[in-house]
């Protein structure tokens, strides 16, 4: 593993096969020293624990989106190329409708022409779209090799890229085929969100506010005390404890339940509700607007289910709101309901829900499919 006595950050994540996540304001210009130190280019680290490939690698295919690309790509290439690796490149374009059989087979061809064996790697710039792209790439190429993941989103670095799910869309719905692929680094550069949108940052900063509700109060209570998205964009030291601790979480929640059979579906807070609203806006509405209007439906519907006091929808609904995400939804139960039902969580005759008992503790409860509409007029939909 990595000597990260020099960063900020470094949190090993013990899952099927074992990897870091380094956290530090630059890191991206380490990327090269890091992943050379995985075994390959021109560093001598050999770290093969089971990883699919077991030799040097030689070889790179960066993978990332023209937006992306365009403001980090020079940088992560200089890198890459200076620790010694033969570097190719594969860039699409930005945005959700890309995440397709036709970038996923782009990624493939590009691997292949560049001659890519199962020793090299591919290395995944960009947010969740590219992560997911890359990541079931590389699960699939060869039978599977390695993958970086460097993530220039909020969203991505507390959430996507850790963990190892990978995939893409089909017509028929979001993430219908994928592959668990753990990364076999993540590197995570929080000055690489210095040029995100605002909107984007608040959209990732929902899936934070979830990560708080579900396994940490301090946490909650940290996020609280900010003014307002500003002055949390400020704080350098603020963001990447709160990155970090979002990592600690989820690596946590990973390592008790890596293939997603249990424990791992708290991280679904919010997300039935929110991904109904998402659906209904014609995914014009972003991502963590929508999952944060659908935590705050679970709320008040746990509360009004004596789940748990007023106080808790009450707070989450402050914070929310502080930050500038939605804690309510334009759409009744009758606009959503159709995708919450069509939607892949939605297992058999039940659906696995997740409430609020406090602040920082949330649990699974399976509700019957039948009773969904009553739930969210608990939450407050009409
Ligand atoms: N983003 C949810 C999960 O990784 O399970």
């Amino acid at each position: 593993m990595i000597n990260a006595s020099k960063y900020l950050k470094k949190i090993c994540v013990n899952a099927s096969s074992e990897y870091d996540v380094v956290i530090g304001n630059g890191a991206i210009d380490l990327a090269g020293e890091l992943i050379s130190a995985l075994g390959g280019g021109s560093g001598s680290g050999n770290a093969f624990c089971g990883c699919p490939g077991c030799g040097k690698a030689s070889k790179l295919l960066l993978v990332s989106d023209d937006t992306v690309y365009s403001l980090y790509g020079e940088k992560a290439a200089e890198t890459l190329k200076k620790a010694g690796f033969e570097l190719s490149e594969f860039v699409f374009p930005h945005g959700e409708s890309s995440k397709n059989l036709d970038t996923y087979a782009g990624i493939l061809s590009r691997a292949l022409e560049s001659g890519l064996t199962r020793n090299d790697m591919f290395v995944a710039l960009g947010g969740g779209v590219t992560g997911d792209l890359a990541g079931f790439a590389a699960a699939t190429f060869k039978r599977g090799i390695r993958f970086v993941q460097i993530p220039t989103t909020l969203l991505s670095a507390v959430d996507a890229s850790v963990g190892g799910k990978t995939g893409i869309d089909l017509d028929g719905g979001k993430n219908q085929v994928g592959a668990f692929h753990q990364p076999s680094l993540v590197l995570c550069d929080p000055e690489l969100l210095e040029t995100l949108p605002e909107d984007q940052f608040r959209s990732g900063l929902a899936e934070v506010i979830k990560t708080a509700m579900i396994a940490d109060e301090a946490l909650f209570e940290t996020l609280a005390r900010y003014k307002d998205l500003q002055e949390f964009r400020a704080d350098k030291e603020g963001l990447i404890k709160v990155t970090g601790r979002c990592v600690e979480i989820k690596r946590d929640i990973v390592l008790a339940d890596e293939f997603d059979r249990g424990e791992r579906m708290l991280l679904n807070f919010g997300h039935p509700v929110g991904h109904g609203i998402e659906a209904k806006s014609g995914f014009a509405m972003l991502h963590g607007f929508a999952v944060a209007a659908g935590m705050a439906v679970a709320a008040r519907a746990a509360c009004n289910r004596n789940y748990c006091p007023d106080a808790v929808p009450a707070a989450l609904e402050t914070v929310l709101e502080k930050f500038g995400l939605p804690a309510d939804t334009e759409y009744g139960a009758d606009d959503i309901l159709p995708f919450i039902y069509g939607d892949k969580k939605a297992a058999g005759k039940l659906i696995n829900l997740v409430v609020p008992r406090s602040i920082g503790k949330c649990e699974i409860t399976p509700l019957p499919l039948s009773g969904l509409e009553e739930f969210l007029y608990d939450g407050g939909l009409r």
